[in-house]
């Protein structure tokens, strides 16, 4: 079966500065896929690449089996692959609901819509009327969550989801990740928190140095987290 996602050699540069070196990592329709690796690395740059935000200058991106020399955001969308950026960049002057709309904007049909989402994120319903910059960090983490899912994904892209959020809303957000993937939408989460890691995801990638150092497969133990952890040791 062909990727939702693949990267093959990919070099990308932020102007003259080259960030990404060679780098290959894919992600199969379904699967549960983790990024890992220190601050720096170039995490966030292979998904600004995707996004046509880091320029492409050797190797190849493709999204649905099909290569994009020029990458830009409404592209992967419309192929299904959807970012959860880090910083969850809410929209400031819209509400909850109509940040969620926004995620609808790219007209793919799909199990989800404004109802779903709320039965995903009760929180949400209750705030559907307050701005989307009103919400506590984990109900904007939420909100950026709901409104991917309102693409009707089949590859949702979380940059670091849980930085800076308080433990109970981190397990709460590892639960939605994994109902999120059992109903058959893949992911590639991109995380320094080896504990969420192992209990998400399936199967790794580690960076170092705008480069994949590592890959493998990943179990919900100790034996896992300790692997994955050395990855990000500073
Ligand atoms: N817009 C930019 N222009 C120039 N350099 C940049 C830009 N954005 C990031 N960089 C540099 O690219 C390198 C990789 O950054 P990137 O944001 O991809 O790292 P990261 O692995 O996502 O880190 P973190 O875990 O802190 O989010 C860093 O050295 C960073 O300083
Ligand atoms: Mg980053």
């Amino acid at each position: 079966m062909s990727s939702l996602l693949e990267l093959d050699k990919v070099d990308a540069y932020y102007g003259a500065a080259h960030i990404l070196h060679g780098l290959s990592l894919a992600v199969r329709a379904g699967e549960r896929v983790a990024l890992v690796g220190r601050n720096g690395v170039g995490k966030t740059t292979v998904v600004n690449t995707l996004l046509g935000l880091a320029s492409l200058r050797g190797g190849t991106v493709r999204v649905g089996g099909k290569a994009l020399p020029r990458p830009r955001t409404y592209q992967a969308a419309q192929q299904g692959v959807v970012v959860v950026p880090q910083g969850r960049r809410i929209v400031a002057n819209l509400t909850v609901e109509e940040n969620l709309l926004l995620g609808a904007a790219v007209g793919r049909k799909g199990p989800w819509s404004v109802p779903e989402v709320y039965r995903l994120f009760p929180i949400l319903q209750e705030r559907a009327h307050t701005p989307g910059t009103a919400l506590s960090g984990g109900q904007q983490q939420m909100l950026a969550v709901g409104r991917a899912l309102m693409a009707n994904p089949s590859l949702i892209l979380l940059d670091e989801p849980t930085e800076g959020l308080a433990p109970v809303i981190v397990d709460q957000l590892a639960d939605i990740f994994s109902r999120v993937a059992d109903q058959g939408t893949a992911l590639l989460l991109i995380e320094q928190n080896m504990s969420l890691v192992v209990r998400v995801a399936h199967r790794y990638y580690a960076m170092a140095k705008g480069a994949v150092v590592a890959q493998g497969e990943v179990q919900n133990s100790r034996e896992s987290l300790h692997q994955l952890e050395a990855h990000v040791m500073v």
